[in-house]
C-alpha cells in the first residue's frame, strides 16, 4: 500500500517535471519565434533575408552581434542606433522603428536571429 503510494507520487512529479520542461520549451520557442515575426511584421525580410538587395543576412548580423552577448544594455543602445541610421545610409525600416520594437529586434540577432 505504501509502496503503492510511494509510486504514485514519483509518477505524479515525473509527469509535472515532463510537464514544466515542455511549458519552458514551448515558452523559449514562441519567444524566438515572436522575434522572427516582429522582423517580419516589419518589413526587415524584404533586404536581410534571401533577397538580391545588399543588406548582410540574418546569420552576418548575428555574427556581427554576438560580441554583445550577455550585455544587459546592449540590445537597447544598438536598437537606437539603428533607428538613428548613419551617414548616407539612412533605412526607411530602421527609421520606422520604435525603440522597443528595435530593442527586441536587436536582443534576436545578438541571441543569433534564429
Ligand atoms: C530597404 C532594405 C532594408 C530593410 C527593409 C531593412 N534593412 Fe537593415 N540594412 C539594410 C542595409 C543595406 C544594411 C547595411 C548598411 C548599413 O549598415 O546601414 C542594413 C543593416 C542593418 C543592420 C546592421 C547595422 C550596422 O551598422 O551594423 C541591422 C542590425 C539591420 N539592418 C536590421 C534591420 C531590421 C531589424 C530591419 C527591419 C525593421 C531591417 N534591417 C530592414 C537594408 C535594409
Amino acid at each position: 500500500m505504501r509502496s503503492d503510494l510511494y509510486i504514485l507520487v514519483i509518477g505524479l512529479s515525473v509527469t509535472k517535471i515532463y510537464a514544466l520542461a515542455f511549458a519552458v520549451l514551448a515558452l523559449t520557442a514562441n519567444i524566438a519565434n515572436a522575434n522572427r515575426q516582429l522582423a517580419v511584421r516589419n518589413g526587415c525580410m524584404g533586404c536581410h533575408a534571401d533577397t538580391e538587395y545588399d543588406a548582410p543576412t540574418w546569420p552576418e548580423l548575428a555574427a556581427k552581434y554576438q560580441r554583445y552577448q550577455g550585455q544587459a544594455d546592449a540590445a537597447s543602445i544598438q536598437g537606437n542606433q539603428l533607428r538613428q541610421g548613419k551617414l548616407f545610409k539612412n533605412i526607411k525600416a530602421h527609421r520606422k522603428l520604435s525603440q522597443n520594437n528595435a530593442t527586441d529586434l536587436m536582443q534576436w540577432i545578438i541571441d543569433g536571429a534564429n
